[in-house]
């Protein structure tokens, strides 16, 4: 959106329920009222409530529930990650349109979407991505070695659950990916990496939350092992609010993990498990392992231990509680 459009939110987010004149807006920004009148009827295509009240000013009755990035940006506290933002209604999917721009993308570049028709989850698997839930891919640029990727999954989830855990949603970690709630399914993660030789070039971290819509909207496969934000908190949240402080969040690990202090991460990932503990069955592509998860390797590996008391430490798999 045009920087004007911006100001003319701006000026009148500030006013806070009173009304500003369209020639005092034009002042401060530098245009004729017609142009500002122009505007706020841009603004209301746009889902803004403005009220015109004759002879008094416009007044911003309320904001649309969109993850505008105008609206991310406004109040967001990141040097990094979502200072670049790339906002679609629709698209079929944020980590192909990050993968596709990835080369070109500055570090923390964040993909956004209000729906996305191909969403994908691990394994191949389809990821039911309507209107209400929060559908975004980060791009991180990075030099490290392709072993240490599945490090930055658990970086997300340890940012997703802290996030969720401060309005009140109790969030667990399920390795590798998954983030619980009274354990049902509340948010996926799948990080994707664009490597040559060795060496990283980008990693996408795709991140889908359900944050406003019903489980009961979801398809009867997804109905009894996930969860909303809405369901577990029983109304819905500014999802601008809730994506400007995940970004924040995920920023400051980031930067501990850029930093080398991946150890930090790792306890706190520790600290949120719903999965160590817990009997695990873990089907890898060669074997299938059962035992005791124990721990989480370095490499953000997840180690079980065997019923006869020898130890594996698996690096991806499907891992299912039995
Ligand atoms: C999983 O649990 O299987 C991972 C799900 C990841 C979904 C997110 S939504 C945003 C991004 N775009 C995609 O197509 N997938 C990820």
């Amino acid at each position: 959106m045009q920087n004007n459009i911006l100001e003319v939110i701006r000026i009148l987010k500030g006013a806070n329920g009173q009304p500003v004149s369209g020639a005092e807006i034009g002042t401060s920004i530098g245009v004729s009222r017609t142009m500002i009148w122009k505007y706020v009827q841009a603004l209301q295509k746009r889902g803004y409530s403005i009220e015109s009240i004759p002879g008094s000013g416009y007044i911003l009755r309320s904001e649309p529930d969109f993850l505008y990035p105008e609206l991310i940006t406004e109040g967001l506290d990141t040097d990094i990650i979502g200072t670049e933002l790339v906002y679609y209604d629709k698209v079929q999917s944020t980590n192909d349109i990050a993968k596709q721009i990835g080369s070109e993308a500055s570090d923390g570049t964040v993909v956004i979407a209000e729906i996305q028709d191909s969403g994908r989850g691990r394994r191949g698997c389809d990821w039911c991505s309507p209107e209400g839930g929060i559908w975004l891919s980060v791009i991180l640029k990075l030099s490290m070695s392709p072993s240490h990727a599945s490090r930055l999954t658990l970086m997300a989830g340890v940012a997703v659950a802290e996030t969720l855990r401060k309005i009140g949603v109790n969030a667990s970690l399920k390795w590798p990916n998954d983030v619980l709630v009274g354990g049902k399914k509340i948010c996926g993660i799948l990080t994707e990496m664009e490597a040559e030789a060795e060496i990283i070039n980008y990693v996408v971290i795709g991140i889908g939350i359900n944050a406003n819509m019903d489980p009961e909207s979801f398809p009867d496969d997804l109905k009894k092992t996930s969860t909303t934000i809405k369901y577990e908190l029983g109304k819905e949240i500014d999802r601008v609010i809730f994506v400007q402080s995940l970004l924040s969040t995920l920023e400051q690990h980031y930067i501990k993990f850029n930093t080398g202090s991946f150890d930090e991460i790792l306890q706190k990932w520790i600290d949120l498990s719903d999965t160590l503990g817990k009997q695990v069955c873990m089907v890898t592509p060669v074997k299938m392992y059962e035992g005791k998860a124990i721990g989480i390797s370095e490499d953000g590996g997840l180690i079980v231990e065997m019923a006869d008391g020898s130890k594996e430490t698996l690096i991806s798999g499907r891992c299912m509680y039995v």
